[in-house]
């Protein structure tokens, strides 16, 4: 199979996982909303080149309700995979290295491990992994499209 027609199947356990994890996430998240950035520079300090401003909290408010988004359909990932796509056009108009993606996914899984800590397990992190895999092939093999829903939804909610 094509690997951009590939079909994702989280299974029920893997997207449960999913879900309880990330709720733990968010509580660490409201003390610190920057700090999935910090991690990400922490692990690809050469990626800050591709940010241009100093200023990220309009970011971190566009990038925890795209997190809350994915995970909340992490079930059904297929159903959202043109709001994947159209991320995923956004972020090839950066012109962003492939390399940077599994960096971003190494990044989330530390932070997955940092916060659940004892209660984090190697099934958690399977889980994640498969899922992130999966949303980093849709976004860098999106197909050329003019108008970008998602964007604009971002656009709207954050300015
Ligand atoms: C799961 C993967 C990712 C998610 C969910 C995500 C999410 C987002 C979101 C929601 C935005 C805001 C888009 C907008 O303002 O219209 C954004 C922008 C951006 N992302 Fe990502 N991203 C991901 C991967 C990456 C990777 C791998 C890089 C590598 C450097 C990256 C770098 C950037 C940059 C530079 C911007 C633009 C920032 C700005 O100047 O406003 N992202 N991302």
């Amino acid at each position: 199979m094509n690997v951009k027609q590939a079909q994702m199947v989280l299974t029920g356990r893997e997207a449960d996982l999913i879900k309880s994890s990330w709720k733990l996430m968010e509580q660490r998240r409201i003390e610190n909303p920057l700090f999935f950035y910090e991690t990400f520079f922490e692990v690809a300090p050469e990626a800050r080149k591709y940010f241009s401003h100093k200023d990220f909290s309009k970011l971190g408010k566009k990038f925890d309700f795209t997190m809350d988004f994915i995970v909340s359909n992490c079930h059904q990932l297929d159903e959202i995979r043109e709001s994947i796509e159209d991320l995923g056009r956004i972020h090839i108009k950066l012109d962003i290295e492939s390399k940077f993606y599994s960096k971003f996914n190494d990044s989330l899984l530390q932070l997955v491990n940092r916060i659940l800590g004892t209660s984090h397990s190697k099934e958690i992190e399977t889980a994640w992994s498969k899922a992130l895999d999966h949303i980093s092939v849709v976004m860098q093999n999106a197909p050329d499209k003019k108008q970008n829903k998602f964007q604009q939804l971002l656009k709207k909610l954050f300015g």
